[in-house]
């Protein structure tokens, strides 16, 4: 395929979504409803068309992004200041789109206790969070963390569908493929030496005074590195030099070898959850509607993890699911 015919597959499915998120949202179908439903308005061609153009990253590469798939959904308002204050109407196609979009590539799930449960969570800077560790932030760059990494059925996939972006904020993400580390220092990252916590978009303060089993930072799948990590949330279950040292290692590595994602409007961003992880430079925001504005969905692939995981309590952390 050329650039062109990608560009011109692109155009032909992104008409197709629309059209099919336009007919379900006439009908009053959401985000959160929409994959209870037995027909989506795709036809198996376009969906197996739109599965293949918006397809996971190959093993070891850790994230894709399909430009401009989004584009064609048009305008969505302003950004708003607080995701509890986004026109979910004004939105309600476009958020169907990605939706339908991520169902291509497993179970799409949310969080009771994040965004009030919604499938599709909207990512903007928001007064009073600038420096804390959650996607509202901005003034504080967004620190390295596997999504929901305190979780053992955390996402295998994210997706984030870029509204706006007019400032060029980059999403860094750093994958395991590139770390480097020795073989004895991803033994000691094998060993389960810490915890890590829910962070503060969860409602609910479930961080305090729960007994908690260790959790591995790293593991393999088929021969790749996985890689379970969010240092702004973890605690070591007891001192323990070599382990420490592999950690801050592989923190630098990471920062080393990570790469800057320009997204722009309509671009679409997958990420690979176990292989890569996520962060986000800082910026100012000005909260005059037009601050950077991203809409994520998970996805829970039918992929295995660490039988050791299936333990874990989660925090009791409800997930949310189309049944
Ligand atoms: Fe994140």
């Amino acid at each position: 395929m050329t650039l062109l015919d990608i560009e011109t597959e692109r155009d032909e499915l992104a008409r197709e979504l629309v059209r099919a998120a336009g007919a379900l949202a006439a009908a009053g179908v959401t985000a959160d409803t929409v994959l209870a439903r037995p027909d989506t308005g795709l036809a198996a061609g376009t969906r197996a068309r739109l599965a293949e153009l918006t397809r996971p990253p190959a093993p070891g590469v850790g994230y894709r992004v399909v430009k401009g798939l989004f584009a064609a959904f048009g305008e969505q308002g302003p950004t708003a200041t607080h995701w509890k204050d986004v026109d979910r109407a004004r939105t309600a196609r476009f958020d169907l789109g990605l939706t339908l979009v991520a169902a291509l590539h497993g179970e799409v799930f949310g969080w009771e206790n994040q965004q009030d449960g919604h499938i599709v969570h909207n990512i903007l800077p928001a007064p009073g969070y600038e420096t804390v560790q959650v996607g509202g932030s901005s003034i504080a760059p967004l620190t390295w963390h596997t999504e929901d990494a305190f979780h053992p059925d955390r996402a295998d996939f994210l997706l984030l569908a870029c509204v706006r972006n007019p400032d060029g904020v980059g999403s860094r993400i750093a994958t395991t493929g590139a770390i480097g580390l020795s073989p004895e220092q991803v033994a000691a990252l094998s060993e389960p030496k810490l915890v890590i916590f829910p962070d503060a978009s969860y409602e609910d303060d479930v961080a305090g005074g729960r007994a908690s089993q260790g959790m591995a930072t790293l593991w393999r799948r088929d021969g790749e590195l996985c890689l379970r990590y969010d240092p702004t949330y973890t605690r070591l279950l007891g001192p323990d030099d070599d382990f420490e040292q592999a950690y801050a290692d592989l923190g630098r590595r990471l920062d080393e070898t990570s790469v800057m994602v320009p997204l722009s409007d309509g671009d679409l961003l997958i990420i690979d959850n176990d292989v890569a992880v996520h962060g986000r430079g800082s910026f100012q925001a000005r909260y005059d509607g037009t601050d950077r504005w991203l809409k994520r969905v998970l996805v829970r692939a039918p992929r295995t993890r660490p039988a050791a995981e299936q333990h874990e309590h989660g925090f009791n952390q409800l997930q949310v699911r189309a049944v």
